[in-house]
């Protein structure tokens, strides 16, 4: 059984409880982060920790008790449950309160993080690629905010699964926002093209990183909108997110996309990344 953490104290996951008052519970009114782990490390950890703050500042949420020994928090509940491959999942709601749409005075936010040990490296989506197909995208206007209002992405997913695919991609205004739960991008010639930032999608912490790297081995970017019929013609596809580094879309809409093997752009960049994070997990 692991071991969980919640408001202050380390507990087996059956003995962890929450208020059915917690306005996480009855509002969606809380925001997450998911920190990966490799060779029993965190990697992002500071990317994660100032989005949070982002999101919680912007949703106008206090800080829970604990808040300043996340890391240790964090790497406590990798070093008991004995995680090598894996992420960490980190909640704060705003706490419970008898149920009103205003924001209580005075509440407690809660603070719970659990681990969950899978392969992260040497997966058959990363080894095949995998395969998307296009949803609307009829999500609130500020998905920059990691909140846990995630009852579409979930509707996305099965949405997916029903059509034999893997994932869905998101379309606004006839272009491709981001993934259900990670960053887009389609590669032409040597170029890496993807959404620039906005309250449009979530600022991935992995794209961030992924598109410094990028820079840095000389591949070229652009950071633009793209259409859905762009992507279905482009020499690569890729996502990006915490849990799934780098992955290669082979399939759009039941359509092959270069040979229908993961492309070598897509693949150094995965190389890449989890080189570069490697060596910076702390
Ligand atoms: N998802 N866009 C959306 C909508 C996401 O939910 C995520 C992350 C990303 C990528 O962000 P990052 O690179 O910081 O993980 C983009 C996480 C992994 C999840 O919900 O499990």
């Amino acid at each position: 059984m692991r071991t969980v953490y919640l408001n202050g104290d380390y507990l087996p996951e059956n003995e962890a409880k929450v208020s059915i008052f917690d306005r996480g519970f009855l509002m969606a009114d809380g925001v997450y982060e998911v920190t990966s782990v490799l060779d029993g490390k965190l990697l992002e950890f500071e990317g994660h920790l100032q989005r949070l703050k982002r999101s919680l500042s912007e949703l106008d949420m206090g800080r829970p008790k604990g808040f300043d020994d996340l890391l240790e928090i964090h790497r406590e509940l990798v070093r008991v449950n004995e995680v090598e491959q894996g992420g960490v999942y980190l909640q704060i709601t705003r706490g419970a309160a008898d149920r009103d749409f205003v924001y209580p005075k005075d509440v407690h936010p809660t603070l719970c993080l659990f681990t969950q040990s899978k392969p992260l490296l040497n997966t058959e989506a990363s080894r095949k690629g995998m395969s998307v197909i296009f949803a609307d995208d009829i999500r609130w206007g500020r998905r920059d905010i990691k909140t846990v209002q995630l009852l579409y992405p979930s509707m996305c997913k099965m949405m997916a699964k029903e059509a034999g695919a893997d994932d869905a991609w998101l379309v606004e205004d006839g272009f491709v926002t981001e993934g259900s739960s990670n960053n887009a991008y389609i590669v032409k010639g040597n170029k890496i093209i993807t959404r620039s930032l906005s309250n449009d999608i979530l600022h991935g912490i992995t794209r961030a990183s992924l598109l410094k790297y990028a820079k840095e081995s000389q591949i070229e970017i652009e950071e633009r909108n793209f259409t859905p019929r762009e992507a279905i013609t482009a020499d690569e596809a890729f996502i990006s997110s915490a849990s799934t580094f780098v992955m290669p879309v082979v399939n759009i809409e039941g359509e092959v996309i270069g040979d229908g093997t993961p492309g070598v752009v897509s693949k150094r960049l995965r190389e890449i990344y989890v080189e570069e994070s490697r060596k910076r997990a702390i």
